[in-house]
């Protein structure tokens, strides 16, 4: 039966094949597109770097290609970029609808929720409520300190060997969005989290696999009983463990005295009643999900292209030392506030956010017709916009493509902030957490750095820097060198 059906649908789509695809009138150019194929023939799918590289190269900052029978403009470079996610914001800020990643959230959420009210009230509420520092009796800073105070802890265990950094800060960053979130630290070996975990990496993998890529080029496919169902699926069993989460917090709240992010979301919904706002609880549930995604995995490798970096270049993780020592003198703690006395620390913690790119593209859609550039696009287009090129773009950095501090400091070594730094992208899709990330960025490795010295283990050959590519970027997997530093600080 499953045999036939897909027979019928492979004759349907050999008949496509015979239809020509016409880029839209004035569209920006590109390899030329096979119906249904698009242009994947042109593209080596395990690395497309290269070839994405030569497009741009060949046909501009602005040029279109094919993911199956869409077309997607990509842009590279500050120009583009700047002018269409800040210069025409209004034009080029929705998200990609209509396909497999964003269907299974019905539009709901905010990272793939479309320009328009909902995502705007729901994006000014979590902005609001993520600087609020009254949050609940702890402020966010205290909340990023008290679970670097863990990570200190497991490194002490471990100095004088070696430790794997992955599913440490992996671990980190997991708690503090959790602490933000519902006002306490989750055990990593919590069964629900474990279950909540794999369920999402099983749906990533389908997702960013063939599967996903047939669900989103061949609508026509929908129907059938294929790997894609699963997702959905899986999606609704995470979004039910969500629920559940939130209805422990139903039972311990007092109305009016939030604790952290799910009380306040649900004193607006009761403050709001029957207004008529895109407020409900199934927005919640899909929030919670999308804040615990955004900040897990961005934030963990970034912390570990930035501790691969300084092992490779002691000199400068010794230099950060010196000035965080004489810039905090005895002080228990760091603050954020602290930043504006470590300029030399604070351009290699922007410098290493630079070089590890750990978004390396924004995914955005228009929302109505538009020009970029003297070229039309239409509504609805999948736009893509190259981050990590700006990162690296010359003309905008003094050391495009070297690890260098003094891309971030100017000439009386004070710290100075290049226009071209974007890893957070730009316009009002930035990255809402961008905050919150500034600070755990700091706050960690200036606490770990006062505590312990870093060091790449002698026996594994030369440190590799050669990123592992995906939605984000990553270091391979390595091994970290930890000492306590001498002389001992008592503390
Ligand atoms: C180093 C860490 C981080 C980096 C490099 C990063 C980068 C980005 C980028 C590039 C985007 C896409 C912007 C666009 O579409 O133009 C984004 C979106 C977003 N980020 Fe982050 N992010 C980081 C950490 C976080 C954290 C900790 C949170 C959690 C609170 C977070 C929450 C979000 C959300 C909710 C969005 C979607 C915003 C929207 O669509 O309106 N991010 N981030
Ligand atoms: C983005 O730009 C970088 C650097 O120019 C390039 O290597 C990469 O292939 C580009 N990626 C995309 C998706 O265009």
């Amino acid at each position: 039966m499953l045999g036939s059906l897909v027979l019928v649908w492979i004759f349907i789509c050999i008949l496509f094949l015979f239809i020509r695809i016409q880029r839209p009138k004035n569209f920006p150019p590109g390899p030329r597109p096979v119906p249904i194929f698009g242009n994947l023939f042109q593209l080596n799918i395990a690395n497309p770097l290269k070839d994405f590289e030569r497009f741009a190269e060949r046909y501009g900052n602005v040029y279109s290609v094919y993911f199956g029978g869409r077309p997607t403009v990509v842009l590279t470079g500050m120009k583009a970029l700047k002018e269409a996610l800040v210069t025409k914001a209004a034009d080029f800020s929705g998200r990609p609808q209509n396909i497999l990643i964003s269907d299974i959230r019905e539009g709901k959420g905010v990272i793939l929720a479309d320009y328009g009210p909902a995502w705007k009230e729901h994006r000014r509420f979590a902005l609001t409520t993520l600087r609020n520092f009254g949050m609940g009796k702890q402020s966010m800073e205290e909340r990023i300190l008290g679970e670097t105070e863990h990570l200190v802890a497991r490194l002490e265990k471990g100095s004088g060997g070696f430790v794997n950094p992955q599913t440490m800060f992996h671990e980190a960053a997991s708690n503090i969005i959790y602490l933000v979130l519902f006002g306490t630290r989750l055990d990593y070996e919590d069964a629900t989290l474990k279950q909540y975990f794999q369920l999402f990496t099983e749906n990533f993998k389908i997702a960013n696999g063939p599967w996903g890529m047939i669900y989103d080029t061949l609508p026509m496919m929908r129907t059938l009983p294929l790997p894609f169902k699963k997702v959905f699926k899986n999606y609704y069993t995470t979004e039910k463990l969500v629920g559940d989460m939130i209805s422990k917090q139903k039972a311990s709240r007092v109305s009016g005295e939030p604790r952290h992010f799910v009380d306040c979301y649900l004193d607006e919904l009761e403050k709001r009643g029957d207004d008529g706002s895109s407020f409900e609880e199934g927005q919640l549930r899909r929030y919670i999900m999308d804040l615990h995604i955004a900040g897990l995995e961005t934030t963990s490798n970034t912390l570990r292209t930035a501790f691969l970096y300084l092992m490779a270049y002691p000199h400068i993780q010794a230099r950060c030392q010196q000035e965080i020592d004489e810039a905090l003198k005895d002080k228990a703690q760091a603050s954020f506030e602290d930043r504006h006395n470590m300029p030399y620390t604070h351009a290699v913690i922007h410098e290493c956010q630079r070089i590890a790119y750990t978004v390396p593209t924004a995914f955005h859609c228009t929302s109505r017709d538009t020009e970029l550039m003297g070229y039309s696009i239409p509504k609805g287009t999948f736009v893509m916009a190259n981050l990590s090129s700006v990162l690296s773009e010359e003309g905008q950095w003094k050391f495009p493509h070297e690890f260098n501090p003094a891309n971030f400091l100017n000439e009386e070594g004070q710290f100075e902030k290049p226009e071209a730094f974007l890893p957070f992208s730009a316009g009002p899709r930035v990255c809402l957490g961008e905050g919150l990330a500034r600070m755990e960025l700091f706050l960690i490795l200036v606490t770990l750095l006062r505590r312990f010295q870093f060091f790449w283990p002698e026996d594994a050959g030369e440190p590799d820097f050669t990123p592992v590519y995906g939605i984000t970027v990553r270091p391979k997997p390595y091994r970290m060198g930890v000492r306590l530093r001498q002389p001992a600080r008592e503390m």
